[in-house]
């Protein structure tokens, strides 16, 4: 059975910081400033959705900034290195990098579907693994300098990749939708690995999900992009 990963865990604010055993009138949620001191002051944890080994997982990313810097609350200057290309933003801490890339630089091809790391839309490739690009931070990715590849990059001349190329071959969407998502999986899954078999495809594929239920086509698309890779990986 292949295993489903666990959504990454989402902290309320109103309970974040919350002591039970405080005196009434000093408890306190963890507030938007609170929140942003911790990402410029300290080692942040952001959860980010992971190839790793067998299938997209929630793993922990650490954003680690220079001590006693502080970012925002308001907009700050970054750049994201996006295929290949430095892009100067100037966006509050709080931004995605979903909402970095769709709204600001106007690469959409990675989709806002559950905003919340379980279904796998907004897949792009971060330093060579397929991550949810809605449960990282652009201000991670920027202070990080890490190279982040979007469904965009793997087409620059307009000539299909081949993960691409097989998915038309075999059918492997309805709607399209969740189409980008699973090409950039599929193709940071066999960069580490290059003979899969159909059982491992299942498996590795466990963090994406696709509404119209093209499972069966996906499978086979990876599985005869592994063959035309081989020997000339794109
Ligand atoms: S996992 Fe990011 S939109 Fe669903
Ligand atoms: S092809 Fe429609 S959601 Fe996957």
């Amino acid at each position: 059975m292949s295993k489903r990963p666990k959504s990454p865990e989402r902290q309320d604010p109103q309970k974040a910081g919350h002591d039970p055993g405080a005196p009434q009138g000093e408890q306190r949620g963890l507030g938007r400033r609170d929140f942003v001191k911790l990402i410029g002051g300290t080692s942040v944890a952001v959860s980010s959705g992971v190839l790793s080994g067998a299938a997209i997982l929630p793993v922990e990313v650490e954003a680690q900034t220079a001590a006693g810097k502080v970012f925002g609350p308001g907009a700050v200057p970054m750049t994201l290195r996006v295929n290949g290309q430095p892009k100067k933003l100037t966006l509050e801490p709080r931004v995605t990098l979903l909402d970095a890339l769709r709204d600001h630089l106007h690469f959409t091809g990675a989709k806002k579907v559950c905003d919340r790391g379980t279904c796998g839309a907004c897949t792009v490739i971060l330093n060579g693994n397929a991550v949810y690009s809605c449960t990282a931070l652009a201000i991670d990715a920027a202070e990080s300098g890490a190279d982040i590849l979007t469904i965009e990059g793997l087409a620059p001349e307009g000539q299909l990749h081949p993960v691409s190329a097989a998915f038309v071959e075999n059918d492997a969407q309805q709607c399209g939708f969740c189409t980008p998502g699973f090409v950039m999986a599929c193709k940071a899954y066999l960069d580490h690995h290059p003979n899969p078999t159909d059982e491992q495809v299942k498996t590795a594929l466990g963090g994406n999900l696709c509404r119209c239920g093209t499972y069966v086509g996906v499978r086979r698309a990876v599985l005869n992009a592994a063959k035309h890779l081989k020997g000339g990986r794109a």
